[in-house]
């Protein structure tokens, strides 16, 4: 019999598996997301409260918490081969010549897109995800099941009922191109390297070892074969479209085609339309329809007989490179763009191209006046790839990089590690000085959003706001004064910044803007220090004792407190009355008693749902990690826990506690 907070826990998880579906593997959803984020907080509350219906595949689960600290290496079931590739169509025709030849009669081709992103193996009983695996060699892989129950698009429960009961699903994880290039606009505001595309990018995220910070990356996932045995279809399109039916998300451009001349018109729509795709793909996949006729072909040591893969060529032309910029990005690093003669690649006219930095120059030897060659690969920048130097004028020389700033002409400065040059006066130089403020005023940070970048600049222009601490003494007849600045949006300015005196410190330290502390890392410092005045005496054994932090994040933390400069900033922020300690609520439930300490949680628990349990062993200064090691502190027995947990404890002598010797421990 269930209770009625059972049914409702039930009903709940499927109502929002339902929404979760409709909005990321049909991509219509039927209700706002304050309506969802209103049915997850029931769930949430409910499951808080009763934690002994909290199911591992529950939907609270997909926001993350778990730490992994190493990956488990797993065999798999099936050896995830790779497939062999081709870049013409005669190597197509040859394909298709073999096809014919180990058949005998009629066959058919799926054809589908080549995803850029990683490999992954997804492994179902009764209906329930119950392992995800990377393809690693090939023989063995990693279990990233953890990260991977993040992604929204992958069922944890499948639908209806006519699924095998055990089976393997394949298909690619990747990361969207909006979701990458949020990151990356992110990233360029705190000053970290960038990442270097999608694929990288998806493949890092997938081994994080904090699958909270995975789930906030959005990451995607389409599936492309199914694995089982006594597989109740013929055709890998039908094996497909049954599992469409069971809530994956399968490509909506898979076409089966007869003949090459159906292969070539797939591959040529595709090779004009990828720049229009929401993700990156590479090439395209061809397989045969028939599982039977795949057996017949079977396989070589590496790869299938009945599948290939088409990579796409790389689109290059030949152009003029007329002169360099350099641009002062946001950080104060720079970036030398290369000005082209106009020319038509891909679908769209390049006058531009990034040339990277001085290192790149160097070692393709442009000289102002070569002719270049310009490629557009996966990525949507064109990239300059080589000198015609047939071409090359006799009385051409070689560049000479910049060495003092243009925008400001502060000397240049080059650390070892980064590749870029970067202007050192941060509260100086005017991109800086208006990325610095824009990064303040962002969503993340003191959410002033009445306040764009374009009156940012305005009122820097006009000599009214030098730094963000400025923004506080602005008046409204100021304002009134800028174009296009009317009363009511002067109202909205001001409100906003009165507004912001309420946001809390973690997101004020976030906000001030020191190099490498990005949202994460400035909710952990704040937790941990408490308040400013802390933060500001910590000596670089006190930083790095924060969770995640290294030697460079917390030169950096250092370095910017001896700058006077900040510090005045800091002062005068305070004295307009903005947040810079915990407050009263956020103080309480914290303390360091568990500084030094690894926990790791089985089973459930009477006073606490499993991800209350973890954040007050965090707030308490404690670390959580998924699975026990010999450096293990403590294992902290619930109900149900799993037998293996108690084995290894018992084995490396870990100590075994409950949930009020916890509370002990920190009351
Ligand atoms: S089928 C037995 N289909 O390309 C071969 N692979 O070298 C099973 N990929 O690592 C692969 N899109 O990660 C297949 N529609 C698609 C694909 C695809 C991308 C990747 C896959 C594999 C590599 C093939």
């Amino acid at each position: 019999m269930f209770s009625e907070v059972e049914k409702k826990i039930n009903q709940l998880s499927q109502q929002i598996e339902e929404h979760n579906y409709n909005y990321y593997v049909l991509a219509k959803p039927t209700i706002s997301d304050f309506e969802f984020d209103k049915l997850l907080e029931e769930l949430i509350k409910n499951e808080k409260e009763h934690p002994e219906f909290l199911k591992p595949n529950s939907p609270s689960q997909r926001v993350g918490g778990q730490i992994t600290k190493e990956f488990k290496t797993v065999k798999h079931k099936y050896p995830m081969l790779s497939l062999g590739n081709t870049y013409s169509e005669i190597d197509l025709a040859d394909f298709d010549e073999r096809i014919k030849k180990g058949l005998h009669n009629d066959y058919e081709y799926v054809c589908e897109l080549k995803y850029d992103g990683v490999a992954i193996g997804l492994t179902y009983k009764n209906g329930i995800l119950i392992q995800a695996v990377t393809r690693g060699d090939g023989e063995k892989g990693d279990d990233v099941t953890t990260n991977v129950k993040t992604i929204k698009s992958i069922p944890l429960k499948l639908h209806g009922t006519d699924y095998p009961e055990e089976f393997e699903i394949r298909g690619e994880i990747f990361m969207p191109r909006k979701v990458f290039d949020e990151i990356n606009n992110e990233r360029e505001e705190i000053g970290d390297q960038l990442l270097a595309n999608p694929r990288n990018a998806a493949a890092g995220t997938l081994k994080m070892q904090d699958s909270s910070v995975v789930a906030k990356r959005n990451l995607d996932c389409c599936l492309y074969a199914v694995l089982g045995e006594n597989l109740p279809y013929n055709t890998h399109y039908d094996s497909l479209m049954a599992a469409k039916a069971w809530g994956f998300k399968i490509s909506n451009y898979m076409e089966k085609v007869a003949d090459s001349a159906g292969i070539l018109k797939f591959i040529n729509h595709w090779d004009k339309e990828r720049n229009n795709l929401a993700f990156d793909i590479d090439g395209v996949v061809l397989k045969i329809n028939s599982f039977e006729q795949q057996r017949i072909l079977g396989f070589t040591a590496k790869s299938p007989r009945w599948a290939i893969s088409y990579k796409f060529k790389t689109q290059r032309v030949s152009t003029i490179l007329e002169s360099i910029v350099y641009q002062v990005g946001r950080t104060g690093a720079i970036t030398p763009v290369a000005n082209l003669k106009p020319v038509l690649l891909a679908g769209t006219t390049v006058k531009r191209a990034s040339l990277h930095n001085a290192d790149i120059i160097e070692k393709l030897d442009v000289r102002l006046g070569d002719t270049v060659f310009v490629e557009k690969g996966g990525e949507i920048i064109p990239k300059i790839i080589g000198v015609d130097e047939t071409m090359r004028h006799s009385n051409s020389h070689k560049v000479t990089y910049i060495t003092h700033c243009p925008e400001c002409a502060t000397a240049l400065v080059r650390d070892e590690a980064q590749a870029n040059h970067y202007c050192p006066n941060e509260l100086g130089c005017p991109p800086q000085v208006k990325g610095k403020i824009e990064h303040f005023v962002s969503r993340k940070a003191l959410n002033i959003d009445s306040l764009g970048s374009e009156t940012i600049a305005q009122l820097y222009d006009a000599g009214l706001i030098k730094n963000i601490a400025d923004l506080y003494q602005l008046k409204k007849e100021d304002l009134l004064k800028l174009d296009r600045m009317a009363e009511k949006s002067a109202n909205n300015l001001l409100a906003g910044l009165e507004a912001s005196k309420n946001i809390p410190f973690e997101s004020v330290l976030y906000g001030i803007g020191i190099r490498h502390i990005g949202e994460t890392t400035a909710k952990k410092i704040a937790y941990y220090f408490k308040n400013i005045v802390a933060l500001q005496n910590a000596t670089l054994e006190q930083l790095l004792e924060v969770g995640d932090i290294g030697e460079k994040t917390a030169q950096t933390i250092i370095a910017y407190f001896a700058d006077q400069r900040c510090v005045e900033i800091i002062e005068k922020l305070k004295s307009f009355g903005l947040r810079f300690q915990l407050s009263e609520e956020q103080l309480v439930n914290t303390s360091n008693k568990l500084k030094d300490l690894t926990f790791v949680i089985s089973g459930t628990f009477s006073k606490f749902s499993r991800d209350d349990l973890k954040k007050t062993i965090e707030q308490n200064g404690g670390k959580n990690v998924a699975s026990i090691s010999g450096k293990t502190s403590y294992l902290i027995a619930g109900d149900n826990m799993g037998p293996e947990k108690l084995k290894k404890a018992e084995k490396l002598a870990v100590k075994i506690i409950s949930e009020d010797d916890l509370i002990n421990m920190i009351e």
